[in-house]
């Protein structure tokens, strides 16, 4: 199967010109002006923008937690975030207690077996570090998995302590693997909920309360300095806030070796959304919790800078009714996590490109470029250049969409940004060289995505991102 892009404009994080495309097979075979290939079919992409797919490096998939699991799965999960132009993410395979990393692995490649519907990889999250699994590290490379997480909290589930972290760290300082962490002070985090819940304070709002902004950056100043210890590259993930990000900015001014994402809900949102009348709050609810609005107008100016490399969803959706809801009378058990991998793209474009935030190479930058570069996947993915895989959206730059729970396709009753038209969505999705959606509409083939075996980035190397 060919296609032949005619005259949209195509931009990468590097350019933007008006050009042709052409898409045979899998691959980006030919770029020029007034190509006059043959093809098996020719777009017109005259006031269409041509980019690439999206990349989101961070998604909890059919993942246990809270109690409960989140809802949707490699299937559903992969069908909404190519409706919103994301052809590849990187989900977090959560080791078990007691596990071996390969066993967590298998456990991983069999929820997205047979679902899968767009490319995939895995980061691996360690919980229980013995000296077997430290020793087990650097192997789970050689099965394509190059980056590592670990969780400074959520005490008593998946937190980890500073001995551990330290250890992992030392490992990849010569694996050369990535770290990335949830930097949160747990233990701090984990006497102020159990002081709220003894006063009796029960209600979503008391999430963010517990986990203040100066827990979270301390907690990255720690991972940071523990890494420069160590000798290892580190990632962030979720950065909210002013605090936190002065210790990311500080270490790269260094000339450390520091990267950090935001997400897509921490531009849109502050902690008086989990006030919201009523339970609704508890949709809010992710950690860390959202902030303030002058937060928000510091990481958009970060994503502009490059103090932020990348925006990521964090998608951990749970229903409000059934799974939400078992925190009704305790705050603490609500389950952290809210939708958007298919609102990630639209939202950014929209108050980012639109409201004149960022450029649209920038958007291309950090929706997908800077996550294929740092975690092993570029240029295969995340540019549209000769040889790279045929990951494309036409993206129609005019096009309006209201966000909403009725129309949306992932699983999970409610949506962030219910009732928001957002100017800017994808007109085809293609992944790999097939159209998987035309129009907000499923076209393609299910069940045909890709594991992804990624590649070791020497991100200690200047120029990186
Ligand atoms: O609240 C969140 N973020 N849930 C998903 C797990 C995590 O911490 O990333
Ligand atoms: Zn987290
Ligand atoms: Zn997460």
């Amino acid at each position: 199967m060919s296609i032949l892009i005619k005259s949209g404009t195509v931009i990468t994080a590097a350019e933007k010109y008006t050009g042709d495309v052409l898409v045979e097979g899998e691959k980006i075979t030919k770029i020029g002006v007034a190509l006059t290939d043959r093809a098996d079919e020719t777009i017109d992409a005259r006031g269409l923008l041509v980019i690439p797919g999206g990349i989101d490096v961070h998604t909890h998939l059919d993942m246990p937690f809270g109690g409960t699991q989140s809802a949707d799965d490699f299937e559903t999960g992969h069908v909404a975030a190519l409706h919103g132009g994301t052809t590849t993410h990187i989900d977090f395979c959560l080791q078990g207690k007691g596990q071996s990393l390969a066993q967590a692995l298998d456990g991983w490649h069999a929820k997205a077996e047979g679902k899968a519907t767009m490319d995939y990889g895995f980061h691996l999250a360690i919980t229980d570090l013995t000296e077997a699994v430290q020793r087990e590290i650097p192997s789970v490379i050689a099965r394509g998995v190059t980056s590592l997480k670990l969780f400074m909290a959520y005490k008593g589930v998946l937190q980890v302590d500073d001995t551990t972290l330290f250890k992992v760290l030392s490992t990849t300082a010569e694996s050369g693997q990535l770290v990335m962490v949830h930097a949160e002070n747990g233990d701090a985090i984990d006497v102020l909920q159990k002081r709220a819940r003894a006063a009796s304070h029960k209600s979503p709002k008391w999430h963010a309360y517990t986990r203040p902004p100066e827990l979270e950056g301390e907690a990255t100043g720690r991972a940071i300095r523990l890494a420069t210890v160590a000798g290892a590259p580190l990632f962030v993930v979720h950065l909210t806030c002013e605090d936190a990000l002065l210790q990311v900015k500080a270490a790269r001014e260094k000339g450390l070796p520091a990267f950090a994402e935001t997400c897509t809900q921490y531009l849109f949102f502050t902690h008086e959304d989990l006030a919201r009348p009523g339970f609704e709050g508890a949709k809010f609810v992710m950690s860390p919790p959202l902030r303030t609005v002058r937060d928000q107008e510091v990481l958009w100016g970060a994503l502009a800078r490059n103090d932020l490399q990348s925006i990521s969803t964090d998608h951990c959706p749970f229903n409000y009714a059934g799974q939400k809801d078992l925190g009704k009378d305790d705050f603490t058990k609500i389950p952290n996590g809210c939708p958007g991998i298919e609102d990630r793209m639209m939202m950014v474009w929209d108050a980012g490109v639109r409201g004149g935030r960022l450029t649209d190479t920038r958007f291309v930058e950090i929706t997908a470029t800077n996550p294929a570069k740092i975690f092993g996947l570029y240029p295969r993915k995340g540019t549209i250049a000769v040889g790279s895989d045929a990951d494309i959206v036409l993206w129609d730059p005019k096009a309006e969409r209201t966000l909403s729970a009725k129309t949306h396709h992932m699983r999970v009753d409610y949506n962030l940004y219910e009732g928001r038209t957002v100017v800017g969505a994808p007109k085809l999705v293609m992944l790999r060289g097939e159209v998987k959606v035309r129009d907000n509409r499923f076209v393609g083939a299910k069940n045909k995505g890709a594991f992804l075996a990624r590649e070791i980035v020497r991100l200690d190397k200047a120029g990186v991102v």
